[in-house]
């Protein structure tokens, strides 16, 4: 049985054209974190056809299935900035507006994608936060930052501690209920399905296998990976490793 406060949720966000803080008046929400200028940024190689292990895209789509178990062996950085192209990568800019890989509501974005990094060639351990503008990583400055951290944020914490990289999306909901009032929460959650099929997708082109976890404590998540700001949460992540 459904749980009535989520068909009323349901409801007023499928018919609710109104709310949002534009059509207020109210002025657009500051720029986003990953447009912000960092320091010590790892510009990723662009993707090139060699990167490709499987790039028949019938077999990609039958073979996507998801996979919990994963060899120890690494992820190249070529490997990794085509996981990060295909999810969250910029495809073009029009004025002002940013098209990714991924389709996004109002092309708004509102996701950011949080890495914890394992085992990538020539990176050390660690939380990094990817910069789709700059198709570069940050490490971040995060003092519970440790795998270890992250991945007692599941139930089975194995499968985020054998994982070469896992994904760890945050919604940041300001921009999007800007623009769209009440029913931008409906937009937020299928913007990160997006994402996350994506990964599947593209993981599965360099021999990788994905696991896609909606299970995890929230508060917990946040902490790990340093997010302070009240609104922002964790809404989706995934693990990463070779097959
Ligand atoms: C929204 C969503 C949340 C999921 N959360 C978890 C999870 O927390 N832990 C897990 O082991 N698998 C999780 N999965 C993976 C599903 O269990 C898996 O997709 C399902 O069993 C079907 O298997 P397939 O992906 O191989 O087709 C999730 C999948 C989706 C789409």
């Amino acid at each position: 049985m459904i749980h009535a406060s989520g068909v009323t949720f349901l409801k007023e966000t499928a018919t609710k054209k109104t709310g949002s803080g534009r059509e207020a008046g109210l002025p657009e929400p500051a720029e986003k974190k990953s447009c912000k200028p960092v320091r010590n940024m790892i510009i990723l190689p662009d993707v090139t056809a060699k990167t490709f292990h499987q790039a028949d895209i019938k077999t990609v789509f039958e073979k996507r299935e998801t996979l919990r178990t994963y060899k120890d062996t690494r992820l190249s950085l070529p490997e990794l900035s085509l996981l990060l192209t295909y999810t969250q990568g910029v495809r073009k800019i029009t004025g002002k507006t940013e098209f990714r890989f991924v389709p996004s509501a109002g092309a708004t974005h509102a996701i950011e994608t949080y890495l914890l990094i394992n085992r990538v060639s020539g990176l050390e351990k660690g939380i990094y936060r990817y910069l789709p503008m700059d198709h570069a990583i940050v490490l971040e400055d995060c003092t519970e930052g440790e795998p270890e951290d992250v991945a007692r944020c599941i139930k089975k914490p194995d499968m985020i501690l054998q994982a070469a990289v896992t994904f760890i999306w945050v919604a940041c909901p300001e921009r999007i209920l800007w623009l769209f009032g009440t029913r931008g929460w409906r937009y937020l959650f299928l913007d990160a399905g997006h994402i996350c099929q994506n990964l599947y997708l593209a993981a599965g082109a360099i021999d990788c296998g994905v696991c896609a976890i909606g299970s995890f404590f929230d508060e917990e998540a946040k902490a790990a990976i340093g997010i302070e700001e009240k609104d922002d949460f964790v809404i989706y992540m995934a693990t990463v490793g070779k097959r």
